[in-house]
């Protein structure tokens, strides 16, 4: 199979990682319209060709396989492009910034028979397969989820995480990730009684930075009934990833990859183990070599989309009234 990589930040180097590992996957060609930029990655990591346009590389012929590593508001057009080359996609999330544009995707992927995934890493973390398990097993019976997602106050970034220059939307960013937890954790569902409220619009962007959702599930595991609670900023000043689910049988926080009960660590972050990262893009190229829709196509994603729409469309009536 051969890659070509769209974006040359911390993610294109993650995926870079996790594919060269993987039997017969050639990174190929590496995107960015600085071209000296690309020809320093390709050196770095291992590429063959260099290309500034996703249009460019795919027209030089030979590829399989595109990866987007990107600024969130190019997904959409970039992952376009590519399935209607006759590629497989493998995007970072979020996939795309509106329901419309997300089920476009799923049409083009579906009408030529191409794998497209997003990349929902967290549920490739040790911790979340071990409360997914609880879950499933009948073994814990969630009542409230509480989920926090802050990062680093633009403006005063102390992280290379943080350090993006690209306009970033909470919601559509943070959001994606939040509501795909939940949809992990209870199982997917449609929201009962969904509440969305939002700070001010940031000044620089034009969106809110700060965001609180709220809505009742109903889990298809469990059948019963759950409060759902998800603050999301991009404004903090301590960065918070976690949720907090309040059960029958116990109270269990998974945070960045670990599982902990009140005594303490349940499941430790793997030092050793594959990465979320080689795990997702293991499943992603397996689903590709056996023509099988992956783990998280768009069929999967769109109740998580269907709810960070549900949210965008409030923000986007009190900004027009
Ligand atoms: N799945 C996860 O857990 C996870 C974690 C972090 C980031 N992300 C997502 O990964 C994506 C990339 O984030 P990052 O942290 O690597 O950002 P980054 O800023 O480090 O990298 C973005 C890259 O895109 C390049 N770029 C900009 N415009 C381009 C264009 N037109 N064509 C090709 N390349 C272009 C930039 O030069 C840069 O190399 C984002 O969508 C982000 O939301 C996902």
């Amino acid at each position: 199979m051969r890659v070509c990589m769209v974006g040359t930040g911390r993610m294109a180097i993650a995926h870079s990682r996790a594919l060269e590992a993987l039997p017969d996957v050639e990174l190929h060609t590496v995107v960015n319209p600085d071209l000296a930029r690309a020809a320093a990655f390709a050196k770095e990591q291992g590429y063959l060709a260099t290309a500034p346009t996703v249009e460019a590389a795919c027209a030089s012929g030979g590829l399989d396989t595109v990866v987007i590593c990107t600024p969130n508001p190019l997904h959409f057009g970039q992952s376009a492009t590519a399935l209607r080359a006759g590629m497989h996609v493998l995007c970072e999330l979020p996939l795309a910034m509106s329901l419309d544009e997300v089920e476009t995707l799923g049409g083009l992927a579906d009408a030529a028979d191409l794998r497209l995934m997003v990349c929902h890493t967290e549920r490739y973390e040790a911790g979340r397969i071990e409360l997914r398990r609880r879950v499933s097993a009948g073994e814990l019976h969630p009542l409230q989820i509480l989920a926090r997602f802050h990062m680093l106050r633009r403006g005063h970034m102390a992280t290379a995480q943080a350090q993006h220059s690209w306009p970033d939307n909470a919601l559509w960013h943070h959001g994606c990730h939040v509501v795909d937890a939940i949809m992990d954790i209870v199982g997917p569902h449609e929201p009962l009684d969904l509440s969305a409220h939002f700070g001010p619009a940031s000044p620089g962007l034009g969106t809110p930075l700060d965001v609180s959702l709220n809505w009742r599930a109903i889990s298809p595991i469990t059948g019963e009934e759950v409060l759902v609670t998800a603050s999301l900023s991009h404004n903090a000043h301590w960065g918070h990833h976690d949720y907090l689910v309040l059960g029958r049988e116990a109270a269990l926080m998974s945070s960045r990859g670990e599982l902990h009960n009140r005594e303490g660590v349940i499941v430790e972050r793997p030092s050793s183990s594959p990465s979320g990262v080689a795990l997702q893009d293991a499943e992603f190229v397996e689903a590709v070599r056996e023509g099988r829709a992956p783990a998280l196509d768009v069929p999967t994603i769109l109740p998580t989309i269907r709810i960070v729409q549900a949210a965008w469309d409030v923000w986007l009536k009190k900004n027009r009234d």
